[in-house]
């Protein structure tokens, strides 16, 4: 198989559900594989970790995004992702990220605990009661969902009555992390959009006028050296962290916890030390990465792996190949905790670099432990179902049996 026609099944319904057949098929052709006329299929470790540092690869600019989505400029959920720092290079990235960054600190990150601890536990409550007398439950519904959400509402200064909302607009707004769209797809990301910018316009008018302790005040204030957000960067990055922060923590959650199902020795061993949470964390993020792409353009010539590319060459980053790279981790398709510093690619690295990892693996090492803990008996129920997605991989739903609490 040539590496065009491996880059086409993993692009098929059946490479979506499992791509990691597609990744080896890929990786026989070299860490970094021509895949198409100026498109490089990227499954080595070392290689995509270079390739998201180098200055001369670059996330796609308007002028190139007008080539492959003319339609970003009309509408409002791709025009957001466009001007929030996900999409956009140096000097306005540096800008915004440094803004950001001073707002969304550690300290912030480190003060969520008590706040994650709260949430999973009464969302444990929840699930226990929907699964008396042995039904089955869906996971994902009644906790690899709600968690982030409620999370990222308390993070940003939502009241607990709006969740429900933002879960809705999350959901509708998922689909513009995707490599394509269909015109369904960009029609709900639009309406989602629309309303969730209306949302944050009057918050960030509420903070305006009377500062509290949250993120989206934090935002607001947040200026340095002269420099601040205008009011459309604000806007585009408080979508973006909601965008970015809750599908990916929601699949962390349940692919973790599918991982850790089917691994029943490691969970009891995860349920007796949870001080060993953040290992395993890691090691979920590196085994089946919530994020298995992302893309990239060479500004420049770059040459990586061996391989030139040449100015104007597509990047697909494949983070879920990488992580799975058998130079990098050996025996890569084995689960296993203990391995000495799992590094998964699941975050990205570079200027980009996830802004919210420290949050999404806080969530993960209360969520885990607790779960185990409380619900010794939980069970997978039935077979799962994948979501047939490219970038983000996760399930539709996860049945479980949770036994007695
Ligand atoms: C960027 C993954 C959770 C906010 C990224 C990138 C990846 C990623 C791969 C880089 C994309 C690229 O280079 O093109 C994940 C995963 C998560 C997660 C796997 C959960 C397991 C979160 C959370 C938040 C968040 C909880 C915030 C609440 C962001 C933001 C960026 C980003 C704002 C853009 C950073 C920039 O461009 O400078 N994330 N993310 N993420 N993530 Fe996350």
């Amino acid at each position: 198989m040539d590496a065009a026609q491996a880059l086409a099944s993993l692009m098929s319904p059946e490479g979506r559900v499992d791509p990691y057949p597609a990744y080896e098929w890929l990786r026989a052709h070299g860490p970094v594989a021509a895949a198409g006329p100026g498109l490089y299929a990227v499954t080595g470790h070392a290689e995509a970790d270079e390739l998201l540092r180098d200055p001369r690869v670059q996330v796609l600019d308007d002028n190139l995004r007008d080539g492959v989505m003319p339609q970003w400029r009309d509408s409002p959920a791709l025009a957001s992702i466009a001007r929030s720092m996900l999409r956009t290079n140096p000097p306005d990235h540096s800008r915004m990220r440094r803004l950001a960054a001073a707002a969304f600190t550690p300290r912030r990150i480190a003060g969520l605990r008590d706040v994650v601890t709260a949430q999973a536990a009464e969302l444990i409550d929840t699930l226990a009661a929907a699964g008396r007398d042995g039904r089955p439950v869906d996971f994902m519904t009644h906790f690899a969902y709600p968690l982030p959400v409620g999370v990222i509402c308390a993070l940003l200064g939502v009241p607990a009555a709006d969740r429900p909302l933002f879960r809705r607009w999350a959901a509708d707004l998922t689909g513009v992390l995707e490599p394509e769209l269909t015109p369904d797809e960009l029609a709900s990301a639009d309406a989602g959009a629309t309303e969730l910018r209306r949302y944050f316009t009057e918050l960030v008018a509420a903070r305006r006028r009377r500062p509290a302790d949250d993120l989206t005040t934090a935002l607001v204030q947040a200026h340095d050296a002269g420099d601040r957000l205008s009011a459309e960067e604000l806007l585009a990055n408080l979508v973006i962290l909601l965008v970015a922060g809750f599908e990916t923590t929601t699949n962390l959650l349940g692919n973790g916890l599918a991982v850790l199902l089917a691994h029943p020795a490691a969970a009891d061993a995860l349920r007796r030390h949870p001080e060993h949470a953040p290992a395993y964390v890691d090691e979920l993020l590196r085994y089946d990465s919530p994020v298995q792409l992302t893309t990239r353009t060479t500004a420049e010539a770059v040459r990586v792996g061996g391989v030139e590319l040449p100015a104007g060459s597509w990047l697909l980053l494949l983070l879920g190949a990488a992580n799975r790279d058998p130079r990098r981790h050996p025996d890569p398709d084995r689960f296993d905790p203990w391995r000495a510093a799992p590094s998964p690619l699941s975050f990205g690295a570079g200027p980009h670099y996830c802004l919210g990892a420290g949050l999404a693996r806080l969530e993960a090492q209360v969520a885990f432990p607790l779960l185990l803990r409380r619900l010794p008996e939980l069970v997978p129920a039935g077979t799962p179902r994948r979501r047939i997605r490219l970038t983000l991989r996760g399930y539709d739903n996860l049945p479980v049996t949770v036994g007695r609490p």
